[in-house]
């Protein structure tokens, strides 16, 4: 997708599609009470194009409702589409965002592959973070995830053009676009590696997928195997990936900013899972093809390390996606097993299937070794997360108020949803063992809580964050903003936190 800003009047621009977004102005109750749809534009040609339209009261301005207008009077452009944002009280940033995927996953089917946004105009709506947004909310609706069909046609939009007021503070929106430019491609970047399925994407070549994204941006990039993971005496990372054929890899990125030598190292871990059939603990049939998204926190990373190397904040990152693939075979490890891992702690394992936080441990105290002051981790880690929240949350968790209250802060802009989950005594004394330090579950209560408190163990003293992103990695169905399948869902969120530094 092509895009670009101008500063013109909406009347005046060609295109084959105009969005311009409408608010309900309505703030009765009553069962009399009409919606009153009022567009965000203060263009007098669009206004009168539209007033027949929004006063026949088909168009309510609910969030994300279109209403399309072929041949608008006075207007240059072929067609005049109205996207909602619900009411005006409730129009957000994030709206914007989505109502410009809407625009872009209206126009797709259709055949129309460009189109022009208008950047609302409303005293509720700053320029610059709408303008930002409405690029990554473009970008990201134009992702679709057929990419193994046969028939596939090329829907994919051509040019987006954002359409800024002539009066618009210029720089300020141009700089703001190409930040949504290269966050919504990072995102998509993400959303197309967790898309892949376990055959085509095995731990190894997301490791060449990562380096090549690497070379590409300009970051140092270290991917190694079996032999690495011995070395380094990872015993709980090998043993996951020990029953399969395929080699497991520990991808390593690092960004380090010209000129900047002291300050944090903020260290990004991600669970790469590239399939989980649970292992010897195997799992049910039903569903088990979703676990080829097992690898999502790895790859929403891998997005935040690709848009981090082109946004360039001044602070020193490392990523490590631990990768391998969980099966069951004569070489797996088996419940009982008693594993070492890096920092010298023994796991029981009670499940194969929680082999998540098992990989994890290890790169927590990989990236900790390497310098890491402060860790976040995301990982697709506990089927209990979805049963606590749902798909409207991810959980989130931390053992230190100050970086948790960053992260939180990085929220406002990312527009992503996450809820603290508490951390305690009591949740840890359930992955208490008789054989070795801990053991790999805690029992069917608080399990999203007792996966943190694991890994909690490895963080030890370091400032930590850890994600749970089980239920929102992966959307069951399309949405008009955003396709079913991978949603790129963190990367937003991990960026906005590195940038908070
Ligand atoms: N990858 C799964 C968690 C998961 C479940 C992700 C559903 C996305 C959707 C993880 O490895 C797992 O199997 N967790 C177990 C842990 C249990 C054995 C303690 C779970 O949640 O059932
Ligand atoms: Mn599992
Ligand atoms: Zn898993």
């Amino acid at each position: 997708m092509k895009t670009d800003l101008s500063f013109a009047n909406l009347a005046e621009i060609e295109t084959e599609l105009l969005a311009v977004l409408a608010v309900d102005t309505q703030t009765s109750k009553g069962p009399d009470s009409k919606p009153n749809p009022v567009l965000l534009t203060a263009d007098g040609a669009v206004k009168a194009a539209a007033v027949s339209a929004l006063a026949s009261g088909e168009f309510k301005a609910g969030a994300n409702e279109t209403l399309l207008l072929h041949a608008p009077a006075g207007l240059a452009a072929k067609r005049l589409l109205i996207v909602g944002l619900g009411k005006e009280a409730k129009a957000t940033v994030n709206q914007v965002r989505n109502a410009a995927g809407t625009a872009v996953r209206f126009a797709k089917p259709r055949g129309i592959r460009e189109l022009a946004f208008a950047l609302p105009e409303s005293e509720l709506l700053p320029p610059g973070p709408c303008a930002r947004a409405a690029l990554e909310g473009a970008i990201v609706g134009d992702f679709d995830p057929d990419t193994y069909r046969s028939d596939r046609r090329d829907l994919s939009i051509r040019s987006f053009s954002l359409a800024a007021p002539v009066s618009s503070e210029r720089d300020a929106i141009q700089t703001a676009s190409d930040e949504g430019v290269i966050v919504g491609e990072s995102q998509n970047f993400t959303r197309s590696l967790v898309n892949e399925p376990g055959n085509k994407l095995p731990p190894t070549a997301l490791g060449q997928r990562a380096a090549e994204m690497a070379g590409q941006v300009g970051l140092q990039s270290a991917v190694y195997s079996t032999d690495k993971l011995h070395e380094l005496k990872m015993g709980s990372f090998w043993a996951v990936s020990q029953g399969s054929e395929e080699p497991p890899a520990l991808i390593v990125l690092r960004y380090e900013p010209e000129g900047v030598t002291e300050g944090p190292v903020l260290g990004l871990v991600g669970k790469g899972i590239t399939f989980d059939t649970g292992g010897i603990s195997i799992k049910p049939a039903e569903k088990m093809e979703l676990m080829k998204y097992d690898m999502a926190g790895g790859a929403a990373m891998l997005g935040a390390m690709r848009a981090i190397a082109r946004l360039k904040p001044k602070v020193r990152v490392i990523c490590i996606v631990c990768a391998a693939e969980n099966m069951p075979d004569g070489k797996a490890q088996k419940p009982g097993d008693v594993q070492t891992a890096m920092s010298g702690k023994t796991i029981e394992v009670i499940n194969t299937d929680a082999e998540g936080r098992m990989v994890l441990a290890d790169g927590l105290s990989y990236a900790k070794q390497l310098g890491a002051t402060h860790l976040i981790d995301a990982a697709t880690l506990t089927g209990a997360c979805v049963v606590a929240l749902g798909t409207a949350n991810a959980g989130s968790f931390s053992n230190n108020d100050e970086t948790f209250a960053k992260f939180q802060g990085a929220l406002a802009t990312s527009g992503e949803k996450f809820w603290r989950l508490p951390l305690g005594e009591e949740y840890a004394e359930q992955i208490k063992s008789d054989i070795a330090d801990i053991k790999n579950t805690g029992g069917r209560h608080g399990g999203a809580i007792t996966a943190a408190e694991f890994l909690k163990v490895f963080a030890e003293d370091t400032p930590w964050i850890h994600l749970d992103i089980a239920g929102m990695a992966w959307i069951e169905d399309s949405k008009p903003y955003i396709a079913r399948g991978p949603s790129g869902f963190a990367v937003r969120s991990i960026l906005e936190w590195v940038r908070s530094y």
